[in-house]
């Protein structure tokens, strides 16, 4: 038994605990091999807490492994569950290429007068959208004077408000990789110990909540040229990964290209004859007939 707040909490059954992760990798295609029974007991405890549920953490598990329609339940769990780490120009190189040499070549195939279209899949709390935004910024002679519109996507929503926030601790500017000389004056107002995304950057960027093994939520955002999906498929596995690769492909158009983290580079086995390299950078490349 756990004491909560003078209350004591109600164990949680391996059962219980089985049939959470089995949800889990099915709701949101994050596998949960080898973890410790007691740390899938604090998340979803974890929650339990944020959906205000008070008590029957079995009954909690079935109601969202059965994807009952209360929405509550499975934002709570999003929150509770994934890992959000990200930061500032993360990886930078990779990002860097991808703005320099793919966004180039893919424009030359897109549809004339159309703003180029980027999507970060698994967003997190918005870094990797404007660190794009701003890379893009820097380099103006690649949008060809089209405009550009950069979305990011995310199953949790708690990182969603701070993406949507723009708005971060000053902490963040020490953890980001190598940006643009000067990037958080030019592109945010520091204002105390914060820093807020000036308008230029918020009007390029938008966040929506999407699921990325349920391709019914992400319906409405149309097609990308390019689409930026790191760090969110090693929290899969084979089975869950070959359906958000699936879900990912569906949402670039036809001559866009994908580009996954250095670490699931490589994967996406069903898609391998698409892969391209250049010394920062690998990508897939969706034929014009495919
Ligand atoms: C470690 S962060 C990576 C953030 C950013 N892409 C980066 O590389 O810095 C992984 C993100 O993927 C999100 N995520 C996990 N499963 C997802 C799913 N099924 N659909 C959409 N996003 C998901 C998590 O909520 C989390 O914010």
């Amino acid at each position: 038994m756990l004491e909560v707040r003078g209350q004591v909490a109600p164990a949680i059954g391996p059962e219980t605990l089985r049939a959470f992760a089995h949800a889990v990798r099915e709701r949101l295609g994050l596998a949960q091999p080898g973890r410790r029974f007691e740390v899938l007991g604090h998340r979803l405890r974890e929650a339990m807490r944020i959906a205000g549920w008070e008590c029957d953490p079995a009954a909690f598990v079935f109601a969202f492994a059965s994807g009952s329609d209360d929405e509550a339940i499975s934002l709570a769990v999003a929150d509770a569950i994934t890992n959000q780490e990200t930061s500032f120009f993360r990886d930078v190189r990779q990002l860097a290429a991808a703005m320099g040499e793919l966004v180039p070549e893919v424009m030359s195939s897109a549809p004339g007068g159309e703003p180029l279209r980027i999507l970060s899949a698994g967003c997190s709390t918005g870094e990797e959208v404007y660190s794009l935004a701003m890379l893009l910024l820097d380099r103006p002679q690649v949008l060809w004077g089209r405009r550009a519109q950069l979305v990011g996507i995310d199953v949790s929503s708690s990182a969603l408000e701070v993406a949507r926030s723009g708005c971060y601790r000053i902490g963040a500017i020490a953890r980001a990789g190598a940006g643009p000389g000067d990037w958080e004056r030019r592109y945010f107002a520091r204002e105390d110990e914060r820093f807020t995304a000036r308008p230029l950057l918020r009007s390029m960027t938008r966040f929506a909540r999407g699921n990325l093994v349920a391709p019914r939520t992400l319906g409405a955002l149309g097609r990308f040229d390019l689409v930026v999906c790191r760090n969110v498929l090693i929290y899969f596995d084979a089975e869950t990964l070959a359906r958000a690769v699936e879900t990912l492909v569906g949402l670039v158009r036809p001559g866009g290209a994908l580009v996954l983290g250095h670490a699931e580079s490589g994967m996406a086995t069903s898609i391998q004859g698409w892969m391209n390299r250049s010394p920062d950078l690998i990508w897939y490349r969706r034929p014009e007939d495919a």
